[in-house]
């Protein structure tokens, strides 16, 4: 039985196909790429009950707290210059290339993405920069449900250099620019 499934296997490759294309059809080579193990992706894994984290808890912000927090970044342009980068990585998709709410997953853009909000009128320019911060950390704690979190994505002074770009794309819809 072996040695006709070796001449089976030995025709196959003579034939062309790839050697582990071959041995995956036969289920009596056990390859490790088949084991029965938890693919990456493929479910969550929590981490074991009692966990503590070792890098500490970030501090809630919400409507009360934002507005006290202060901005350490000024805005030159290598912060502006950073903040863009980060805008078109994590925000463009919804909020659009100069914030209008109208990228190409919204669905002020034919996407299937509803309630992107504009991120450059008048009231989101009287915010103050702890607000923006706060919604870049988590909306749903500064009363913006809809969109998504990004505080597990975008992190440290890279939210500041947000903050800051967004500022630069306010100041150019008030200057008419980009509309
Ligand atoms: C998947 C789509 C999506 C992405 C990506 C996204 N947002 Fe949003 N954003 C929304 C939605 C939807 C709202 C409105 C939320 C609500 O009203 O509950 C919103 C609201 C906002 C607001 C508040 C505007 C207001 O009127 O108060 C700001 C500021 C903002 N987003 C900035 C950003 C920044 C900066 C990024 C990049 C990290 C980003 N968003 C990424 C969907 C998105």
């Amino acid at each position: 039985m072996a040695s006709r499934a070796l001449v089976a296997v030995t025709l196959l490759v003579a034939a062309g196909c790839r050697p582990e294309d071959v041995i995956h059809s036969f289920s009596w080579f056990s390859a490790m790429v088949t084991q029965r193990s938890i693919k990456p992706y493929a479910m969550p894994r929590d981490p074991v009950e009692g966990t503590v984290p070792v890098t500490g808890l970030e501090p809630v912000v919400d409507l009360s707290t934002a507005d006290r927090l202060v901005n350490p970044r000024t805005r030159t342009s290598e912060s502006i210059n950073r903040g863009k980068f980060v805008y078109e990585t994590y925000c463009l998709v919804c909020h659009g290339e100069a914030g209008h709410g109208d990228g190409p997953i919204s669905s002020a853009a034919g996407g299937p993405f509803f309630g992107v909000r504009s991120v450059v009128t008048d009231t989101v320019a009287r915010r103050s920069d702890g607000y923006l911060y706060g919604v870049i950390a988590n909306a749903q704690t500064v009363g913006r449900p809809l969109m998504p979190r990004y505080g597990d994505k975008v992190r440290g002074v890279d939210r500041w250099d947000l903050v800051n770009y967004v500022r630069t794309l306010q100041a150019l819809a008030r200057s008419g620019v980009g509309r």
